[in-house]
């Protein structure tokens, strides 16, 4: 059986003021129409062979709306609590100690961020198919994207020697090399991006971050031990799960691992972690704007231009990123978009 662990526990601050606390981007329909990226995780499965429910794993203040969405995509699978977030190693650890118990030892993990566009589905699908035939064995698979910039906030994968059809050898991983790094990996031509999926028995991944994480594996191991359950909620001990490193499974594990196959993901795939990408995946026009909502454009260039609300006019502008929400507004230049996290925090700060 495959199981899809669902990623929920991110905060999406740099899609502020869409994404905000109460509602992080993975619940919103931000690539178009009216599905959420969480829903939108789900449905992509729905014609995979031999799935199982999906677990999710986010924060006590998101469980209403994951298990709404869960629900609505027909999953009626266990959603894991986090009383604090301590980064994927220690979430995907809780997630496979609760498939393992459920399902026994050979149940396998589909393990996916919910803040992905992904357009052509049924190539999608058949990745995972490839990948999960070259998969056992106790390797581990990663989903790689071909590079078309040298992209900062990525793993790489330098791919190696054939397995099967599309599935090679991972030879090296490098979670977000500098920018002379990343444009020598881009100029080699041997790496892909490391879309953020990863697939493996769950058995597998415990023991590996055993192995390269004992720290990690020790403290989800008494946290998920100590954990209480009511209806569909599972919630991780408050002290052991705090008390827990945060590492992302990026670093504690697949940087360590000689384990690891990439099957070779050419889906579309997009990872809606800016403004610019979001712009991307819901599509720009001929100069190069993103318009979502009622926006109207007057001699604009490069802009992504979003309206919740009220009409949004722009004039005149060029690389700017303007949202539009019920209770605030964001003007920035495009060059700057990184930076809105830090406003955010700033903003937290100031009250
Ligand atoms: N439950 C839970 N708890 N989920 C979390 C936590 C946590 O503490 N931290 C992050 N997540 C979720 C995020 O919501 C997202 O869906 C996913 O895990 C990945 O986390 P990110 O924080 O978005 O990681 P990243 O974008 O910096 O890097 C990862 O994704 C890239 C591709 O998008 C890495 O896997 C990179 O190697 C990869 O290239
Ligand atoms: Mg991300």
């Amino acid at each position: 059986m495959l199981v899809p662990v669902l990623l929920a526990g991110g905060t999406g601050t740099r899609l502020w003021p869409a994404s905000r606390q109460s509602r992080p981007k993975q619940f919103l329909p931000l690539a178009g129409g009216e599905t959420s990226l969480l829903s939108a995780t789900l449905e992509r499965l729905q014609t995979l062979d031999d799935l199982g429910d999906a677990l999710a794993i986010g924060s006590e203040a998101h469980r209403f709306v994951i298990a709404e969405q869960m629900h609505g995509a027909g999953h009626n699978g266990r959603i894991i609590l986090e009383p604090a977030p301590r980064n994927t190693a220690a979430a995907v650890a809780a997630a496979a100690f609760e498939a393992r118990a459920r399902h026994g030892d050979e149940v396998e993990l589909l393990v996916l961020p919910t803040d992905h566009a992904v357009t052509d589905q049924a190539e999608f699908v058949a990745t995972i198919q490839r990948a999960r035939a070259a998969t056992g064995a106790g390797r581990l698979a990663l989903f790689g994207v071909t590079p078309d910039r040298p992209e900062t906030g990525y793993g790489y994968i330098r791919a190696g020697a054939p397995v099967s059809e599309g599935v090679r050898v991972v030879d090296a991983f490098v979670e977000k090399p500098d920018r002379a790094t990343a444009e020598q990996f881009l100029a080699a031509g041997d790496h892909y991006w490391n879309s953020g999926m990863f697939m493996f028995r769950a058995v597998d991944y415990l023991e590996l971050l055993a192995e390269h994480a004992r720290d990690i594996f020790d403290g989800v191991a008494a946290a998920y031990e100590k954990a209480t359950t009511d209806i569909d909620f599972l919630r991780l001990d408050k002290a052991s799960f705090e008390a827990v490193r945060s590492d992302s499974i990026d670093y504690a594990v697949m940087e360590k691992t000689d384990r690891a196959v990439m099957a070779e993901l050419d889906a579309a795939w997009s990872d809606l972690g800016s403004w610019s990408a979001v712009a991307r995946a819901v599509g720009v026009d001929a100069r190069g704007n993103s318009a979502t909502g009622d926006v109207w454009l007057e001699d604009a260039d490069d802009c992504v231009v979003r309206s919740e609300g009220r009409l949004v006019a722009a004039l005149g502008t060029r690389d700017q990123i303007i949202i539009e929400t019920p209770d605030a507004v964001l003007v920035a230049d495009r060059s700057r978009e990184q930076d809105i996290k830090a406003l955010v925090k700033n903003l937290d700060a100031a009250g």
